[in-house]
């Protein structure tokens, strides 16, 4: 397997913000090409303890595996099981958590894969191998479902011309490939103003429903609370406003500040089990023009305290 394409994103800040120690323990939630993880073993005399829901990823990071023997392990799991990730490695606590939400160039990039509307390939989107692809749901699921989805998702205000034509063209004959399903959504969709594809927010929508990704994003988040040291650190880069909101929202309350509603109570019982380090950063000018694919990313870090995790189930 050769090493995934993928130039790592904000890896300066993620660094900073981290702040690793030598002989300190680091997760990178999202291995993809190993952006992360090679600077941390390269420049850190630490560990890192590196997950990927994508067997491929896992794969191409055996390499450095070969490099770094004593220092990383790989695990071909999804982030959200980060607790159970940790008790069957007998690790109780970590230094710091890093996630790059999202999927990979080398993934986008993979016709096969099925997550761009602009290469034709199998309508999967899934980014480990297991559960329903998108064509599985959108084949099968009802037309108030498959509205929420893009509707909510996708954030896509033609939801419903959008959702009514999958419906009517898959009872004709199933949709089994991205162009099929970008053609449908192009010939509804046709005279928008937008600047983006007409495919957009649906495929991102499907893909966002596939892999379940905001309930692994809260999955995590929790996971962090209940198993970084005090003092230890969370870095999240995210790409779509519906991921930084959750972020957002997480931090805001479990450092104890209430956003937005200056009426609701700041929540007294529990003690802020978060300190944020840092203001939501964006990448630099510098950065989006060598790299055009991190244009839409933001940062937000908290350190954990010393406070007693929430109880379980405590996500407002
Ligand atoms: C944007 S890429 C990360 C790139 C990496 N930081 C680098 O520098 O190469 C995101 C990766 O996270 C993985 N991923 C996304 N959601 C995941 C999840 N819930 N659990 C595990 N891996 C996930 C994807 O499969 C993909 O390989």
């Amino acid at each position: 397997m050769n090493q995934i394409n993928h130039t790592p994103v904000m890896l300066n800040e993620v660094l900073n913000f981290l702040n690793p120690k030598n002989k300190g323990l680091y997760i990178d939630c999202t291995f993809g090409g190993g952006g992360y993880t090679k600077s941390l073993l390269n420049s850190y005399d630490c560990k890192v303890l590196a997950i990927d829901r994508d067997s491929f990823a896992i794969q191409s990071g055996l390499k450095l595996r070969k490099t770094y023997s004593n220092r990383l392990k790989l695990v071909n799991d999804c982030f959200g099981n980060l607790e159970e990730i940790l008790d069957n490695n007998k690790i109780l606590k970590v230094n710091g958590i890093a996630l790059d939400l999202g999927v990979s160039s080398f993934q986008l990039d993979s016709a096969e894969r099925g997550f761009s509307f602009k290469k034709n390939g199998p309508l999967d989107m899934r980014m480990g191998s297991i559960g329903k692809s998108a064509s599985d749901i959108i084949n099968t699921i009802d037309q108030e479902s498959l509205y929420k989805i893009i509707r909510i998702f996708g954030e896509e205000k033609y939801a419903n011309r959008i959702s009514k034509a999958i419906i009517l063209c898959r009872d004709k004959k199933p949709i089994h490939t991205t162009e099929e399903l970008s053609l449908i959504i192009s010939k509804v969709v046709k005279g928008n103003n937008s600047k983006i594809h007409p495919a957009t927010r649906t495929f991102q929508a499907l893909r966002i429903a596939v892999n379940r990704e905001l309930e692994e994003l809260k999955k995590i988040l929790v996971a962090a609370e209940n198993k970084l040291l005090p003092g230890g650190v969370i870095v999240i880069v995210s790409f779509h406003s519906l991921e930084d909101r959750i972020v957002k929202k997480f931090f805001s309350d479990r450092s104890g500040k209430v956003s937005n509603n200056r009426h609701l109570p700041i929540k007294e019982k529990y003690f802020p089990t978060f300190e944020l380090i840092t203001k939501v950063l964006r990448p630099s000018d510098k950065e989006v023009r060598n790299n055009p694919r991190s244009r839409s990313a933001k940062l937000r870090a908290a350190m954990r305290t010393s406070a007693e995790p929430w109880p379980e189930g405590e996500f407002v």
